[in-house]
């Protein structure tokens, strides 16, 4: 069966300038905020990857009128009938969980086929299930599907997280904009797609306090209106080409960008030896010579993001000394420190969590496979760092994620492609 591989040529120093796309885990928290109005929502800076238009049907398989046109959604809910999520759509995506909080939202009950996303551990949802009860809402697991149902709408309440769950956050400050009262998220999370949510659903007309902070405070009102939003920069896609600059010894100037974000990965390119400059929205990373080892526990924003960790071990493969990664988020993100050891990497893991990785003078390239989204960027990024030729098998993750990847970074001077090979 024919399928497709990514194939680098490695041993170039990223050279050059390069713009950031809107940010995937933004886009998928705000499009389902549309489903709580029945003005038209217009969404514009969306990403170009595979996850958007599965967003898109998932809309449209709930009555919603949706176009997507040049990075834009139009979304009329004002027909939205149909309180379900279908198994082949939801499946596919892990934003098809806002699904939930939405249609809470909007009438109080929905039923929704189980989400998908990359398999990096249980994933579990007794949060966001605990918040919908504190909410007056009732949970039913069926099988594929979780019913959703309540007793005439939300009511207000205080919850308290027992995690900054991201996803919990979000379904929470859907399901509770339109609840009667006040509610409050406690111990929220706080990464930027939480804040942009907020800000989105505040311009619709919501009463959302505290988002990027711990607590959250909502006031419930009873309609919300449409609006125009434009996706805030991808903050891992800035971060997975900042790795990319710095470990082909490169020097790049990313542009479009928020550095806030990216505070706990500059800090960690920064005890490198990495150079990184900052200005307004465009930040420059460069690097001339070895780099040192580093430690790294990843944990919820502002902290060093799980979502980073895989690039950064590529990286740290090549690093002077000995490093370590401390995955704490998801319970099985480090399966690809196995990829990367085909490529000569010398790294363990223990309990799934900690990668302890001593750094070699260079990776060689062979056909590694990308165990998951991010773990994709790890293998562009140590075929980029390799001698020789690498293929990157399971493609279809990093297209889920990261907008015209190979583009940009041949933009860079990569020697990077896309062949289809029979397997
Ligand atoms: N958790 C529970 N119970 C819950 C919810 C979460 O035990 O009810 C646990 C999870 O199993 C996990 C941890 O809490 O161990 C964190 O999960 P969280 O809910 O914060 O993550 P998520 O919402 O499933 C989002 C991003 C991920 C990103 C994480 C952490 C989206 C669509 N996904 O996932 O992005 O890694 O937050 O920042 O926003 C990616 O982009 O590659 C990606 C995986």
């Amino acid at each position: 069966m024919p399928s497709e591989r990514i194939r680098i040529q490695g041993g170039v120093p990223l050279k050059g300038e390069v713009h950031i796309c809107g940010g995937k885990n933004a886009a998928l928290a705000v499009l389902p905020a549309a489903l709580l109005t029945d003005d038209v929502c217009v969404i514009d800076n969306l990403p170009s990857i595979d996850d958007i238009p599965i967003m898109a049907d998932l809309l449209r398989a709930a009555g919603a009128k949706v176009s997507l046109r040049n990075r834009v959604m139009t979304i009329d809910a004002s027909g939205v009938d149909h309180f379900e999520t279908p198994k082949d759509l939801a499946g596919r995506v892990r934003g098809s969980t806002y699904f939930m909080g939405a249609f809470l939202g909007r009438v109080g009950h929905g039923r929704v086929a189980i989400p998908g996303g990359c398999q990096i551990g249980a994933r579990k949802l007794d949060f966001h299930f605990k918040g919908f009860g504190a909410l007056g809402a009732t949970v039913t697991e069926e099988g594929d599907f979780i019913g959703l149902s309540s007793n005439g709408g939300l009511i207000g309440n205080e919850i308290y997280l027992d995690f900054p769950s991201v996803g919990a956050t979000i379904n929470l400050m859907l399901a509770s904009v339109k609840a009667k009262g006040n509610t409050i998220i406690a111990n929220a999370a706080k990464e930027p797609h939480i804040v942009e949510l907020a800000s989105m659903l505040n311009g619709m007309g919501a009463h959302l306090r505290g988002a990027g902070t711990d607590t959250i405070r909502v006031r419930g009102v009873e309609k919300l209106h449409g609006c125009s939003y434009s996706i805030i920069p991808d903050q891992i896609e800035t971060g997975t080409l900042m790795i990319a600059a710095a470990a082909t010894r490169g020097d790049v100037i990313i542009h479009g960008a928020i550095p806030v974000h990216l505070e706990a990965l500059s800090a960690k390119l920064l005890e490198m030896g990495v150079h990184v400059y900052e200005q307004d929205d465009m930040i420059r990373v460069a690097c001339d010579g070895p780099y040192r080892a580093c430690h790294v526990t990843t944990q919820p924003y502002p902290g060093f993001p799980t979502d980073l960790q895989q690039p950064l071990s590529a990286m740290l493969a090549c690093a002077m000394g000995t490093s370590t990664i401390n995955e704490t988020i998801f319970e099985d993100r480090q399966r690809h420190i196995a990829e990367l050891c085909k490529m000569g990497a010398v790294a363990n893991v223990e309990n799934k969590a900690l990668a302890t990785i001593q750094g070699v003078d260079h990776l060689t390239g062979t056909t590694v496979f990308a165990t998951d989204l991010r773990a994709g960027a790890a293998m562009v990024i140590a075929g980029l760092m390799a001698q020789g030729e690498t293929l990157i098998g399971n493609v279809h993750y990093i297209d889920r994620g990261y907008e015209s990847l190979e583009t940009k970074l041949r933009s860079l001077g990569a020697r990077i492609s896309r062949i289809t090979v029979d397997e």
